[in-house]
């Protein structure tokens, strides 16, 4: 579904922040992207996702050449939804409001069945709907951030680190959240995550990502048993 390929990156003229990266991921399968802070994870999910565009190399999505597709033709044209990593909720709207923010482009009735939809599957933020957002907890808003990228029905979810900030138990809840959508939909979920051995959990494939480039890769499964990659990943540089 996604296909990267050989992708330079940067702001800018500044230097590259991402130097020749190549990345797949399938419909129906989670991809975690890991590495260390200032590796390029947000930078290769924002290039994803249309925000920036790359200085080589390609983006491809179902086969089409998509890298110079600004946001908001990828959300409506190509199925893609983006959940950043800060900011991601607007305080002083209701989580109703907030939620349907993402389905604006869509007929009101189209909106609306989907909206009751996405409320019966997630009831404890429908118990909430009426109440302002900053009145949600860190993961009831990252649960949040989830449902109005779905209410748009993405065929491609692109998360930056849902679990930021959260406790153990909400983690896993979010987690939880996240595997179920894969698991029911089939989507294309790449997620960026710090919270790796947790991540590589629910994920079917990862990207260690160390100065841009990709370190190491593979099954999750795989890299979870695999002890290099406890110190790769904590000491954040590769020898040899
Ligand atoms: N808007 C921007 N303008 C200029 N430089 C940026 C911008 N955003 C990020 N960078 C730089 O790009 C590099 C990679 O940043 P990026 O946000 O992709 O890292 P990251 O792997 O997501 O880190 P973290 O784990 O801290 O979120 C960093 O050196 C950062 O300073
Ligand atoms: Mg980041």
């Amino acid at each position: 579904m996604i296909d990267v390929s050989n992708v330079r990156a940067g702001y800018g003229d500044g230097a590259d922040i991402l130097n020749g990266i190549s990345l797949h991921a399938a419909g129906g399968e989670i991809v975690t992207i890991l590495g260390p802070n200032g590796c390029g994870k947000s930078t290769l999910l924002k290039c994803i996702a249309g925000f920036l565009a790359p200085r080589a190399g390609t983006i491809a999505i179902d086969g089409e050449d998509v890298g110079a597709v600004p946001v908001h033709r990828k959300v409506r044209g190509y199925g893609v939804g983006f959940v950043p990593q800060t900011d991601n909720v607007f305080a002083t709207l209701s989580v109703s409001e907030n939620i349907r923010l993402g389905a604006r482009h869509l007929p009101r009735a189209e909106r609306e069945e989907r909206f009751d939809a996405l409320m019966r599957q997630y009831p404890t933020l429908a118990a909430k709907q009426n109440r302002k957002a900053s009145a949600l907890s860190g993961g009831e808003r990252q649960i949040l951030s989830l449902v109005r990228a779905l209410i748009a029905g993405p065929k491609i979810l692109l998360l930056d680190e849902p679990s930021a900030g959260l406790s153990p138990l909400m983690m896993h809840e979010v987690f939880d959240a996240i595997a179920g959508i894969r698991d029911d939909t089939g989507m294309c979920i790449v997620m960026v995550e710090q919270n790796a051995f947790e991540a590589l959990g629910i994920a079917d494939r990862a990207y260690v990502l160390t100065l841009g480039t990709v370190a190491m890769e593979g099954r999750a499964r795989d890299l979870l048993a695999d002890p290099s990659m406890r110190e790769l990943y904590l000491g954040g540089s590769v020898a040899g």
